[in-house]
């Protein structure tokens, strides 16, 4: 078989698995996270994409995907967070996210494609528990100078609304960033860009 041939087969692949998980996503915009979005077991260990649609999520809500057996966190973040994030920089262990897992085409303070929307993985960098999404600033169990993002709760690291480490924390890194891409203003593909379509 040619090599045409083969990537043929795979982009017909890629294309019926978003379309199948991208109908499934827009029911479960609604819901935090939902279980039945997911691929069959056999394409979650195949890497198949996963659409998720975020037409019903609102400033400082989160949904939750799920893609290769990981949680992936879907944030819109509000103007006055996107503000936050510079103000952010001085207490951040790798600001300009230099050291950590991100794809080329994201930029480095917002950590995404489009400013208002995250997508990182939601795994913690010091040993892999999943943090939780705490966007509220000064939110009376965090501390008044808590600016809003993820807060792991197993060894308490902090990290902002990029998925960007606090300086002096266990874990060492910043949240992954996954290959991810739009398929329309409303639909994120993850798992596929331009690098990997
Ligand atoms: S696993 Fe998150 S701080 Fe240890």
């Amino acid at each position: 078989m040619s090599n045409d041939g083969v990537n043929s087969g795979r982009r017909r692949f890629l294309v019926a698995a978003t379309t199948v998980v991208g109908a499934a996503g827009a029911v479960g915009a609604a819901v935090p996270f939902v279980g039945s979005w997911f691929p069959s077991a056999r394409a979650r260990a195949a890497g198949a994409p996963v659409s998720v649609n975020i037409s019903k999520l609102e400033q400082g809500q989160q949904i939750v995907a799920e893609w290769r057996g990981q949680p992936i966190f879907v944030t819109r973040r509000s103007a006055e967070a996107l503000e936050i994030l510079a103000e952010n920089e001085a207490i951040l262990a790798d600001p300009q996210s230099q050291a950590c897992d991100s794809p080329d085409y994201i930029d480095p303070r917002t950590r995404s494609i489009k400013p208002e929307i995250l997508v990182v993985v939601g795994i913690c960098t010091h040993l892999g528990c999943s943090p939780l999404f705490r966007p509220t600033v000064g939110a009376a169990d965090m501390g008044a100078d808590w600016k809003g993002g993820y807060y792991c709760p197993c060894h308490g690291s902090h990290y902002d609304m990029s998925g960007r480490v606090w300086r002096g924390q266990p874990a060492p890194l910043n949240l992954p960033v996954p290959p991810h891409s739009y398929e329309t203003d409303d639909v994120i593909v993850v798992g596929v860009d331009e690098e990997t379509a």
